[in-house]
């Protein structure tokens, strides 16, 4: 089902020129899975396959992403929707230079942050000092993330029923610890910002803040790529939307058509 082999680009907000930030070219990805279906995975059996030069029996490859093109530009949000396992979270990891391609070419404007991965939270650090070092790392001085501290919290939400937020976040549901990390992402802004299912786990009070950091990020001229299983969230906060199914981009348009068209398929 070949809806869209040339690629609809939906209007960006009325700037005129359009600066691509990512342009995915072609692109393959495959993992390779070793030790896949037999129960030969043991050290001894891998000490025995070096010593006699022989190659693993057991590799598989999973072709994950296939010929999937699409340019995204400034100010752009686009949610990426399509089933389980058609690749939604291996083309974010592509772009954010996490996983190599097989063919093809991605070129990306900035470094692009990928949320939950560039934000690694620490279990055993208290959620504030966490705030800390994610700030950190994401390059704000000490002096900004003081500043903007008050601020990641009162987002998150985490300190509404209790003071959760000078607590180990072993402690946390996994919930709130997603919560605190689509604040600490959200409180800088990025070139290019990808949210991999980060928001299903607040309630409606959150998504609303969420969606609404989103719509500012995507003023402040970055380019915003939302994976969701709801897709009003989607609706809501994207113009744009890319569809998946096994591998490959079935459609890409404005978010209204390829949802209608995406429910009608899935049968929702
Ligand atoms: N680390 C991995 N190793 C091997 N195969 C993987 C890995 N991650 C994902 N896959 C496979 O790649 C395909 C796409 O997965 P994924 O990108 O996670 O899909 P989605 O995010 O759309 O649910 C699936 O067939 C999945 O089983
Ligand atoms: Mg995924």
């Amino acid at each position: 089902m070949a809806v869209a082999e040339q690629q609809t680009l939906v209007s960006t907000p009325a700037s005129g020129s359009r600066v691509p930030t990512v342009i995915v070219d072609d692109v393959h990805i495959v993992y390779t899975v070793y030790g896949a279906g037999t129960g030969r995975g043991t050290a001894t059996a891998a000490l025995y396959r070096l010593l006699s030069r022989k190659g693993s029996p057991n590799v598989r490859r999973v072709h994950a992403v296939r010929g999937v093109s699409f340019t995204a530009y400034r100010g752009e949000a686009i949610g990426i929707i399509g089933s389980n396992g058609s690749g939604k979270s291996t083309i974010l990891r592509a772009i954010a230079g996490l996983l190599p391609t097989e063919s093809g070419k991605i070129y990306t404007d900035g470094q692009p942050s990928l949320l939950g991965v560039n934000a690694a939270l620490m279990n055993d650090l208290t959620g504030a000092t966490n705030v800390l070092l994610g700030g950190l790392a994401m390059g704000m001085s000490q002096e900004e993330v003081r500043h903007r501290f008050k601020g990641i919290v009162d987002f998150s939400g985490i300190n509404e029923k209790g003071d959760f937020i000078s607590l180990p976040m072993r402690t946390y549901s996994s919930g709130m610890a997603a919560r605190l990390r689509f604040s600490i992402a959200a409180a800088k802004n990025h070139d290019v910002l990808m949210i991999d299912e980060a928001l299903a786990t607040g309630d409606r009070a959150f998504q609303r803040r969420s969606e609404e950091r989103i719509r500012e990020l995507r003023k402040e001229a970055g380019t915003v790529f939302l994976v969701s299983h709801n897709n009003n969230s989607i609706r809501d906060t994207c113009d744009r939307a890319i569809w998946l199914e096994k591998g490959e981009l079935l459609m890409d348009g404005p978010a209204d058509d390829v949802i209608k068209a995406y429910e009608a398929h899935s049968g929702k």
